[in-house]
């Protein structure tokens, strides 16, 4: 049979005009697989990729397990000619941006919102899943998972389960915040304005009438790359099975701040649900024991568990996972969103630098509770002046230990937290594990 010096011919056609199309890790990839071809000159090789293809086409949610390489996705592994020289299939990254409340997280998010064309961004879609279950948080982790993955998989019939009112025949005008999502308020998800529809969370860029899911998903499956930010997520650990499925590249950022900072600025987000806290600012005393103080605790402590396993660098997070704080992004806004870029391998657009420019030397200050618009560096320190030190010192005795392992350093006196000499900040570099498009 001919069949070697045909797959070869056919291989060396295909490489040289894919060398004058891109220059990326492909080649490379696709050099190594040439190499297989010619070392093993039984056919061996190329009958099981014909074999895994067939067997692909029926299991698509099956992981092919030869040639492991935890550094390609699924669409590369599946060796589809036409996946290879489509981009849009290639080099797809699905982006989790894993915070809390007051981390600056709808800041960060615009980092990829504002990625242009080819990114499709949900902000906060479990707000919806987190308002539907009770507070049982085994169950909820769960949810959050399936949600996320369907979500990164452009399926959005699981969320629809948790919108209220419920959308009629997938079309909604009760999406949390679409507005903030560029990709849902694009044209082609635009449907006409109706006139007796209320929509809390309407587009800003151009009036719109409800989100029609099925255009939603159309638009999802357009972009190449898809990014999810959520406050909602507990545990990293919860999220393993998501991170492992075969069909998403995942990478996880998680953002952290300062814990004293996040509570200065809930009591002002959130005032009405911080009374307690007020009262015990203004009585000077604070029952460490108190429910409050220990769901602070309990918060600081899941914040500090998933970090620690994510720098710890499990198999199953190796390259997916970086720590990234608020406080450095606000330092060195360009600096920091290069360095997530180059850690998800997308390019930094020109639109979201202009952004990044545009909202952190914002002369203007804007402080909204959730605004994206702010001289940053300016910003992340004004905490210092709004705590009152009593509080800040129940901080740092219940989130020591998180606060130490993000280099936060503690102040002793009233004097030292607002003295803007004294750094709160320790020079801390994450490990980050980057596969650096195969120039290893
Ligand atoms: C490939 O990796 C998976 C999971 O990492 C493992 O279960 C499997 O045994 C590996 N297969 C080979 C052929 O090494
Ligand atoms: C290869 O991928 C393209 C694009 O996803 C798809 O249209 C085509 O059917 C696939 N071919 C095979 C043989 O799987
Ligand atoms: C949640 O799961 C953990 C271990 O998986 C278990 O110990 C705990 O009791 C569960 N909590 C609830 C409320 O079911
Ligand atoms: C979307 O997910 C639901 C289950 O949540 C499933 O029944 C449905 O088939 C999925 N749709 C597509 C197009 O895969
Ligand atoms: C939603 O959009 C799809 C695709 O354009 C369309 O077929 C469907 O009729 C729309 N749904 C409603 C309720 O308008
Ligand atoms: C932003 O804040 C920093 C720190 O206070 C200041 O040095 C800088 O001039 C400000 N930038 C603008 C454009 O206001
Ligand atoms: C503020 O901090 C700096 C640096 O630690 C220190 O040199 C200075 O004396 C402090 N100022 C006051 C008023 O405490």
């Amino acid at each position: 049979m001919n069949l070697n010096s045909d797959s070869y011919r056919l291989w060396r056609n295909f490489l040289t005009e894919f060398y004058t199309r891109m220059r990326n890790k492909y080649v490379i990839f696709i050099i190594c697989i040439v190499a297989l071809v010619i070392i093993e000159k039984e056919n061996n090789i190329i009958s099981r990729v014909s074999d895994k293809l067939t067997h692909r086409q029926t299991q698509t949610s099956e992981p092919l397990s030869f040639l492991n390489d935890s550094s390609l996705d699924d669409s590369e592994m599946s060796f589809n000619l036409t996946q290879f020289l489509d981009p849009v299939q290639a080099g797809q990254k699905h982006i989790l941006l894993l915070a809390t409340t007051r981390t600056g997280s709808s800041f960060v998010g615009e980092f990829f919102n504002q990625l242009g064309n080819n990114m499709f961004y949900l902000y906060e879609p479990l707000w919806h899943v987190e308002r539907m279950l009770s507070e049982d948080s085994n169950i909820s982790s769960i949810v959050y998972r399936d949600v996320l993955l369907s979500l990164f998989l452009c399926n959005f019939s699981l969320l629809e389960n948790y919108i209220s009112p419920p959308p009629l025949e997938h079309v909604t005008p009760a999406l949390f915040r679409r507005e903030s999502s560029i990709a849902l308020c694009e044209e082609q998800v635009c449907t006409p304005v109706q006139k007796h529809v209320f929509e809390r969370f309407h587009c800003r860029t151009r009036r719109c009438g409800p989100l029609n899911f099925t255009l939603a998903t159309q638009s999802c499956l357009s972009k190449k790359h898809r990014a999810i930010k959520t406050v909602r997520v507990r545990q990293l650990d919860s999220l393993r099975l998501l991170v492992e499925d075969p069909r998403l590249d995942i990478k996880v950022i998680q953002l952290v701040r300062d814990p004293r900072a996040v509570l200065a600025s809930r009591m002002i987000a959130f005032s009405s649900k911080y009374q307690t806290w007020k009262s015990w600012a203004a009585n000077g005393e604070v029952p460490i024991d108190d429910e409050e103080v220990k769901r602070l605790q309990g918060n600081c402590n899941q914040i500090r568990e998933s970090a620690e396993l994510g720098l710890s660098q499990p198999d199953w997070l190796e390259s997916r996972y970086m720590l990234v704080r608020y406080e450095d992004i606000a330092r060195f806004p360009m600096q920091k969103a290069a360095e997530m870029y180059r850690f998800i391998g997308i390019p930094f657009t020109s639109q979201a630098k202009e952004w990044i420019i545009k909202n952190t030397h914002a002369s203007e200050v804007v402080s909204g509770v959730y605004s994206t618009q702010k001289n940053s560096s300016e910003q992340v320190e004004k905490w210092r002046f709004s705590i009152p030190f009593k509080l800040a010192q129940v901080v740092q005795d219940v989130c020591g230990p998180t606060m130490e392992l993000f280099g936060y350093r503690f102040v002793d006196s009233e004097e030292t937290l607002v003295n803007k000499s004294f750094s709160l900040l320790e020079e801390k570099q994450f490990n980050i594990s980057y596969v650096t498009d195969f120039n290893l």
